[in-house]
């Protein structure tokens, strides 16, 4: 189905609507519009912790929920844990199907994601995507963590945008924010952050599939490293 008449002119609407206000009151208006059928999706990085505190500290209408993928760092689900309890609230949480992993592992093994492009998209499709897209059913607007300064081809992404996969509007409230807004905010609100973001990782995935970057380093360059630049992309985002 292609974007129709009514739905761009619903876009139109929320762009003007949320246009230069901050990430916390563009939230609020959205929740206010689409009670009941707006989600948020966190990966538990910085911006996201930033995205849950809005949320959780102005008891919005918007369910968060994590994708565990099974392959999460420690650290992260540590921090899972510290977040639920320093808002009273429960992220929800989405798991993978068990019969697709157990598939998957004892196919081809536990480290299959690096033996090629495929079996990599393969593990995220099952670990991710299809959890996603459970998770999505019945929603109107998905929130993300989207920031256009995390990869050249997020540039030129919209606060607000048409998800043609998921056929749903996306919204990325802190897609114009620096990183150094990001952390000045976490840092003055004292919001419980990955540890391993003080040890150079930027962008925090699954566990044998994330590494720290250097100083100078693109900030995607230590997902999947050892794939091509332009292949890095999950399933979860077109971009
Ligand atoms: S990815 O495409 O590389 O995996 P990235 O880590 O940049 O995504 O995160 C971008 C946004 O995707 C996050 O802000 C969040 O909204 C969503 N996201 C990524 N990973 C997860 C996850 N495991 N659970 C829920 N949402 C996620
Ligand atoms: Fe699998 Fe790696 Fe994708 Fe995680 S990031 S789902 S471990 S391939």
């Amino acid at each position: 189905m292609n974007i129709s008449q009514e739905i761009l002119a619903k876009l139109d609407a929320l762009r003007n609507a949320v246009a230069g206000l901050p990430a916390a009151e563009g939230l609020r208006h959205l929740a206010a519009e689409f009670s009941g059928s707006i989600a948020f999706s966190s990966s538990l990085g910085v911006e996201d912790q930033l995205i849950t505190h809005y949320i959780f500290e102005q008891d919005l209408p918007i369910r968060v929920f994590t994708l565990d993928t099974g392959r999460l760092f420690n650290e992260s689900y540590t921090l899972l844990h510290k977040t639920n309890q320093r808002y009273g609230k429960k992220i929800e949480v989405y798991f993978p199907k068990h019969e697709a992993v157990e598939q998957l592992v004892n196919g081809k093994g536990p480290m299959s994601f690096y033996n090629s492009i495929d079996d990599r998209k393969e593990c995220c499709y099952i670990r991710k995507v299809e959890p996603l897209n459970r998770a999505l059913q019945g929603v109107q607007v998905w929130v993300t963590g989207i920031r256009a300064g995390q990869s050249g081809a997020r540039q030129d992404l919209q606060l607000l945008e048409w998800d043609e996969a998921h056929q749903l509007i996306k919204y990325n409230p802190l897609l114009n924010y620096t990183l150094d807004e990001v952390w000045d905010t976490v840092k003055a609100l004292q919001i419980p952050y990955n540890p391993l973001h003080d040890k150079g990782f930027v962008s925090i995935g699954c566990a044998p599939c994330t590494r720290a970057i250097q100083p100078g380093e693109d900030f995607r360059a230590g997902r999947w490293w050892w794939e091509d630049n332009s292949k890095k992309e999950c399933g979860l985002h077109a971009k």
